[in-house]
């Protein structure tokens, strides 16, 4: 088919904790027939292989040892499982424990460069959605097609909270809050790779959008850049 032939790739989709990445990368890959990679559980995983190791991430030379030495395999289909050697950890990725710790590993440059190269390697393997915080800056800078989407604290904190078990429970949602607003501090302001739009990037304040309107306007960026 022509139209596909043409098709833009690969894509890249940066933004804040829970802005949407996941589930526009995901609807992206399955119109399109695309590969997609989270590769936020990239780093959850490599966060729990540290924390199951007991290696804290003050302790630099043995994260960078570990992450010479994990054997963390990524299966990208229209959603993303990872395994660490034969065990499938994907629905650990989402832990507290996980989502506390995670930001100050993926700070740690020897980390990202281990993680960036097989990133690279699985978007060489076919059309593929890359969905992170660097992509478009660090990991895809020539992506022909780039994505960062943002909404407000307010906002992504509620989707977070009603992802985790429903609208109306405003504990969750302020506990989902301070998580988010925590890992935003850390995942902008640390030096090796820091939260950024691209300069090419299509920005998308997606505070007052549904998910069908998000989905929409970018399935349509897709369509216009595969003349
Ligand atoms: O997208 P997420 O919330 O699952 O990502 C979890 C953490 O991983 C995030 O707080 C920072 C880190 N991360 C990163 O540093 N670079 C990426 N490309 C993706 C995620």
């Amino acid at each position: 088919m022509a139209l596909r032939a043409n098709l833009p790739a690969p894509i890249a989709i940066d933004g804040p904790a829970a802005s949407g990445k996941s589930t526009i990368g995901h609807a992206l890959a399955e119109e399109f027939g695309y590969a997609f990679l989270d590769t936020g559980l990239m780093y959850r995983a490599f966060t729990l292989a540290a924390l199951r190791a007991g290696i804290s991430a003050d302790d630099v030379p043995a994260c960078t040892r570990l992450a010479d030495e994990i054997n963390m395999r990524v299966d990208a289909h229209e959603t993303t499982s990872i395994f660490l050697g034969h065990e499938d950890v994907t629905e650990w990725l989402r832990s507290p424990e996980v989502e506390a710790n995670v930001s100050a590993y993926s700070a740690i440059p020897e980390v990202r460069s281990a993680l960036v190269r097989q990133q690279r390697a699985i978007a060489r393997e076919g059309p593929a959605v890359l969905a992170g915080r660097d992509i478009g800056t660090v990991v895809l800078p020539g992506a022909p097609l780039k994505f960062y989407l943002d909404a407000s604290e307010e906002a992504r904190a509620q989707r977070r909270a009603a992802q985790a078990g429903g609208w109306g429970a405003p504990q969750r949602s302020r506990d989902a809050r301070r998580d988010i607003v925590g890992r935003d501090v850390v995942d902008s302001s640390r030096a090796a790779s820091p939260l950024r739009a691209a300069p090419d990037a299509i920005v998308l304040d997606t505070t007052e959008l549904t998910l069908e309107e998000v989905v929409a306007f970018v399935l349509d960026k897709v369509r216009c850049a595969a003349s």
